[in-house]
């Protein structure tokens, strides 16, 4: 039996000075009452952070860290007790793109009451699906991701299907410090250089946190592209190392290749302003110039691996169907005229609610009627995009968060199956803190 492991915490710089007067704010429904097989502890606090480049941010952190990782077994019932040290005005943890139970989900006022310094709230679910997944406040996010309350959610297979000697947990995040604006990854600003030896299979879980999509390069190698949004692709196909690829805000890649005897050089498109690389792998010796070459085509999902299984597929039936035009007005904001984004020409909390039965199949159109992209996120459930621009996609393909570009239209269906009260809105969260939010509602 290897579920009943030993508890692992997550905090080295954890304080636990008030922990004695931590109030226990109760889950409403959803309660788990068998023992958790792993446990963490996460706590909200501010701290100054120093990237490896030197640049200092002040930061709001999960236990005084950039990007911690949760690193839980498929099956094992997880329990993260969340205690707010300092943030004045609470904290909460949304387990993106999982589909926890609604009153694990994290959501201020819909599903939790916020965690307000000094309190504490324990999240307990069964980490049914495998994949790369992360975790955020969903408090004020607009503020509070970008400024680091945001980690890694990595759960293993039960059994391993194909072993990767080599992982690596890719968080890319844009920061704002004492030098400007800085992309990293974790805490690396600066080109990073790893040695792998040649033949080893290396797998990198890509994360986008930052609220705009992200371009990456893979040269030197081919590669594939094994999961999208923590969901594998069946059979995925080999892309050329002249094929560059792009993730919505939230969205998440795993990224899989063999290392060669020649060095893998690995960018984020923004990740600094010339054409260094982001990571070098490299097997003999560190390579002098590393550089990229133009890249000639862009990865594109629809046409990928084979579908993958999936009782949607284009031609089923629908019980419902909903439509979502995203585009923006000026408008009204915290007392002052201000551009807002929004949904049906509304802004939360005016958008409609879209009502649904639990077992019904559910389609939404998304139609990007507006000149910014937005990465339509649905909670609690993951959704099958089935047609885009009208055409019918070759793979439909399993997403949480869609990057739906400017004049794109998108028909996605999903199956109603996780009751509760849940969000549905755009990633760019400033675009979500005024106005593109809406709610799904089982009745
Ligand atoms: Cu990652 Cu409602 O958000
Ligand atoms: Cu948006």
């Amino acid at each position: 039996d290897e579920g009943g492991g030993v508890p692992t915490m997550l905090s080295h710089h954890q304080n636990h000075g008030n922990q004695s007067n931590m109030v226990e704010v109760a889950a409403l429904t959803g309660d788990i009452f068998a023992p958790a097989d792993s446990k963490f502890e996460l706590v909200a606090q501010w701290k100054e952070v120093t990237l490896a480049s030197g640049a200092k941010i002040d930061a709001w952190t999960y236990n005084g860290e950039i990007a911690p990782e949760i690193r839980v077994r498929q099956g094992d019932i997880v329990e993260v007790k969340l205690m707010n040290k300092d943030i004045d005005k609470g904290v909460t943890i949304h387990w993106h793109g999982y589909n926890v139970p609604n009153a694990m989900d994290g959501v201020p006022g819909m599903t939790q009451n916020v965690v307000k310094p000094g309190q504490s709230f324990t999240y307990k679910f069964q980490a049914k699906q495998a994949g790369t997944y992360w975790f955020h406040s969903h408090q004020q996010a607009a503020e509070q991701v970008v400024k680091g309350l945001f980690g890694s959610l990595i759960v293993d297979p039960r059994s391993e299907t194909e072993a990767y000697e080599q992982e690596f947990t890719v968080m890319n995040h844009r920061w704002d410090t004492d030098q400007g604006k800085k992309t990293a990854i974790g805490y690396e600003d600066q080109a990073q250089w790893k040695q792998i030896q040649s033949g080893k299979k290396v797998k990198l879980r890509i994360i986008n946190t930052h609220n705009q999509s992200q371009k990456y390069l893979l040269q030197g190698t081919d590669y594939q592209i094994t999961s999208i949004d923590g969901v594998p692709i069946q059979d995925p196909d080999r892309l050329s190392d002249r094929t560059a690829f792009r993730l919505g805000s939230g969205g998440r890649y795993d990224v899989t290749f063999t290392m060669p005897d020649r060095p893998v050089l690995f960018k984020i498109g923004d990740y600094q302003d010339d054409k260094k690389p982001s990571i070098i792998f490299y097997s003999d010796a560190p390579p002098a110039n590393p550089s990229f070459q133009a890249e000639s085509d862009m990865f594109d999902p629809s046409q990928y691996g084979k579908p993958a299984k999936n009782e949607i597929t284009p031609a089923a039936e629908f019980d419902r169907e909903f439509k979502m035009i995203l585009g923006n007005r000026m408008g009204f904001y915290n007392g002052q005229i201000h551009f807002l984004w929004t949904i049906n020409g509304e802004v939360y909390p005016h958008t409609p609610t879209f009502v649904v039965k639990q077992g019904e199949r559910v389609k939404t159109t998304f139609v990007n009627k507006s000149l910014a992209e937005h990465p339509m996120h649905l909670h609690g459930h993951h959704m099958t995009v089935l047609r885009k621009n009208g055409k019918q996609v070759m793979t439909p393909w399993l997403t949480d968060t869609l990057n739906v570009m400017p004049g794109e239209t998108y028909e996605v269906a999903f199956v109603a199956d996780n009751p509760g009260m849940w969000m549905d809105h755009c990633h760019n969260l400033d675009h979500a803190a005024t106005g593109m939010v809406l709610h799904l509602m089982y009745d």
